[in-house]
């Protein structure tokens, strides 16, 4: 078994995503590729909660959102339970897309919605926004529709683990399943950046006038806001901006950014 030198120590990078006892470094440097088990053994020993040490291999990509992984040591599993805002979340990190960095984003958006509303969360993923949703506000009833059947699959078994009432979740395509729902939400959340442009015309139709709709967008910090506002107006009958903040960091000059938009 090699050992890792303290210089070698000093170049783990100290920058990693941490799911339930899942430790996910985005790169390993050259010179410890040789070594990674090692590292990965050494943030077992370092870190109590973390019994698997992975990387990731490549982005997210493809209509699940997802990204490949590989696994440097500890357990060899891509299981685990995450805690988040009063809510436990069971998901494979590989399988569905998550992101723990979204945290203080999802308890905002709960944080904002008012006693006894309906709320719809289009591509819901393993139920995260429906969950923190539910236990974080007076929400009446959520709504959530997901298109990747393990992501669904997780949801619904974690609707089970929280004990939550007020949440249903659908198996489909946001562009089939929505035109086809019987009522109309007080609020729409729309957190799929990449695209999520292409589904606003479903907002029209299934916003309360007065509703608020939470759009996700990429943009480059020279597109902020004016081109989500061009695709917002594009999308929509008639908006008023309420705020727009950027809510996640997607390397060199590139950002997540979420407009809370007021339909008229
Ligand atoms: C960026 S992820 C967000 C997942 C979850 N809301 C979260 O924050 O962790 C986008 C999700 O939308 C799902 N998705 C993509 N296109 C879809 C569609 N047309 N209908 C329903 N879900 C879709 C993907 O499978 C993925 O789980």
């Amino acid at each position: 078994m090699k050992k890792l030198t303290s210089k070698e120590i000093n170049k783990i990078p100290r920058s990693f995503d941490v799911i339930g006892d899942i430790l996910i470094f985005s790169n390993i440097p050259d010179e410890l590729i040789k070594k990674k088990k090692e590292v990965g053994n050494y943030m077992i020993s370092k870190l109590k909660n973390i019994k698997v040490v992975a990387k990731k291999i490549g982005i997210h990509k493809g209509k699940f959102r997802t990204r490949k992984i590989k696994i440097i040591a500890g357990e060899k599993r891509k299981e685990t339970i995450y805690k988040e805002n009063n809510a436990r979340l069971k998901l494979d990190v590989e399988k569905c897309y998550f992101s723990p960095r979204l945290s203080n984003e999802r308890l905002r958006i709960a944080r904002s919605i008012k006693k006894n509303e309906t709320v719809l969360v289009m591509f819901s993923g393993i139920s995260v926004y429906p969950l923190v949703i539910s236990k974080n506000s007076k929400a009446k009833l959520i709504y959530g529709i997901e298109i990747n059947k393990i992501a669904h699959k997780y949801g619904e078994e974690n609707l089970i683990l929280n004990k939550a009432k007020n949440v249903k979740l659908i198996l489909g395509d946001v562009k089939k399943i929505v035109p086809k729902l019987k009522i109309k939400f007080d609020r729409i959340l729309m957190p799929l950046p990449k695209e999520a442009y292409k589904y606003l015309d479903l907002v029209d139709l299934k916003l309360k006038k007065g509703g608020i709709l939470h759009y996700y967008d990429f943009l480059k910090e020279e597109e902020i806001p004016q081109k989500g506002l061009e695709r917002l107006k594009n999308g929509l009958v008639s908006f008023k901006l309420l705020k727009y903040i950027k809510c996640g960091h997607l390397g060199p000059g590139k950002f997540r950014v979420c407009f809370d938009v007021k339909i008229m």
